[in-house]
C-alpha cells in the first residue's frame, strides 16, 4: 500500500491532520506520522517505507533523501523549499513540490502585527506611533508580499514594491507603487518587509549598502529567511543608525550580539511562527496531501521545483 508520511519538526494543528488524513486515506493510502521529532536519525529511520514524504521546515538532506528507497515525492507544506536537497532528489528521481500561496496570509499578517507591536513601542504603555500614512517598501511581491500590500492599505500605508519577475502592471492593479530598483525601495520606504526566498543570488544580499539607504526612521521586517541577511552589516546597522529597528520571525545568528545592544529596537518572535495557523497549517496541510494524490495517481506534477 502507498505510504505517506507527515514529518513535521514543528507540528501542524490537529485539524490539519485530521483533513490530511482523509485526503491520504479517501485515496486508499496509508498514513505516517512523526511529529515533533528531536533527532534527524527519527526522520531518516521514518522515510525507509514510506513512498511520499510531506514536511514544513524540516531538511529533506541527502541522508533523508538516500534513506528513502521507495521515496517518490516530497512535499514542502508551504512556500519556501530551500530546506530540500534538489539536487539529490533529481539525482534519485524524486519529485519535489512546493504548495505557493497556502500559508501567505498568516505569514502577511505576522508581518503587520509586528509593525504595530513595534510601532506602539512593543506596548509599553508610552506613546507609540501609528502605521497610516507611513511608506511601507514590500522587497518582492509574490504571494506574501502581496497580501502583506493588501493588508498595509487597510492600515492606509503608502505601498510600494519592488520584484524583477513581476511585471509593473501587475503591481500597479492593487493599487501599489512599482519601484524599479531594489536601491530605490530601500531609499524611499521607512518599512520594508521581506519576502525574497534564499537561494544563490539573495543569500546576505540584505547588507549595509542596501538597508542604510533607508530613511530616519527605518524598519526592516523579516518574515522570510535569516540567510538572506548579511548580519554582521545588520550589526554594523543597528551601531550606525540609532534609529534602525529590525523585526524577526526567523532568528539571527548574532542574536545575542543584537540583545546586548539594541534590545529596544529589535524583536524575534521565539520560534517561526509565520504560517504556524490552524488556517494556513489546514491550506498548506490539505494541498500537500492532495499534490501526493494527484501525483501517485495521475502523475500531476504541476507545482514540482525540480524540473
Ligand atoms: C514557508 O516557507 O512556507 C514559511 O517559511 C513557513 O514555514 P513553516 O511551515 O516551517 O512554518
Amino acid at each position: 500500500m502507498t505510504k505517506v508520511l507527515v514529518a513535521t519538526d514543528k507540528p501542524f494543528a490537529p485539524a490539519a491532520v485530521k483533513g490530511i488524513r482523509k485526503v491520504v486515506e479517501d485515496a486508499g493510502f496509508e498514513l505516517a506520522l512523526l511529529e515533533g521529532y528531536t533527532s534527524q536519525d527519527d526522520f531518516i529511520k521514518a522515510v525507509a517505507d514510506v513512498d511520499a514524504v510531506i514536511i514544513r521546515s524540516d531538511k529533506a538532506d541527502s541522508a533523508v533523501i538516500g534513506a528513502g528507497t521507495k521515496l517518490k515525492i516530497i512535499v514542502r507544506a508551504g512556500a519556501g523549499y530551500d530546506n530540500i536537497d534538489l539536487q539529490a532528489a533529481t539525482a534519485k528521481g524524486v519529485v519535489a513540490m512546493n504548495t505557493p500561496g497556502q500559508n501567505s496570509n498568516a505569514v502577511a499578517e505576522l508581518a503587520l502585527g509586528m509593525m504595530v507591536y513595534y510601532a506602539r513601542g512593543f506596548f509599553n504603555g508610552k506613546s507609540g506611533s501609528e502605521l497610516m500614512g507611513k511608506k511601507l517598501g514590500i522587497h518582492a511581491y509574490g504571494f506574501v508580499g502581496k497580501n502583506v500590500a493588501r493588508i498595509a492599505k487597510g492600515f492606509g500605508m503608502e505601498v510600494y514594491a519592488f520584484d524583477p519577475f513581476i511585471s509593473r502592471q501587475e503591481i500597479e492593479k492593487d493599487g501599489v507603487k512599482w519601484i524599479g530598483t531594489v536601491e530605490e525601495l530601500y531609499s524611499t520606504c521607512h518599512f520594508i518587509s521581506l519576502h525574497i526566498p534564499a537561494n544563490s543570488q539573495t543569500k546576505l544580499s540584505v547588507n549595509f549598502a542596501l538597508l542604510s539607504r533607508m530613511p530616519i526612521p527605518a524598519c526592516l521586517v523579516n518574515t522570510a529567511r535569516a540567510e538572506v541577511i548579511h548580519e554582521a552589516d545588520l550589526l554594523k546597522m543597528f551601531q550606525e543608525r540609532k534609529d534602525f529597528a529590525y523585526l524577526t520571525d526567523v532568528e539571527p545568528t548574532n542574536k545575542s550580539d543584537i540583545e546586548a545592544g539594541f534590545k529596544a529596537k529589535f524583536f524575534c518572535t521565539p520560534k517561526k511562527m509565520g504560517a504556524q495557523t490552524e488556517e494556513a497549517n489546514i491550506n498548506a496541510g490539505i494541498a500537500a496531501a492532495r499534490q501526493i494524490v494527484g501525483f501517485i495517481k495521475e502523475g500531476d506534477k504541476t507545482f514540482q521545483v525540480n524540473k
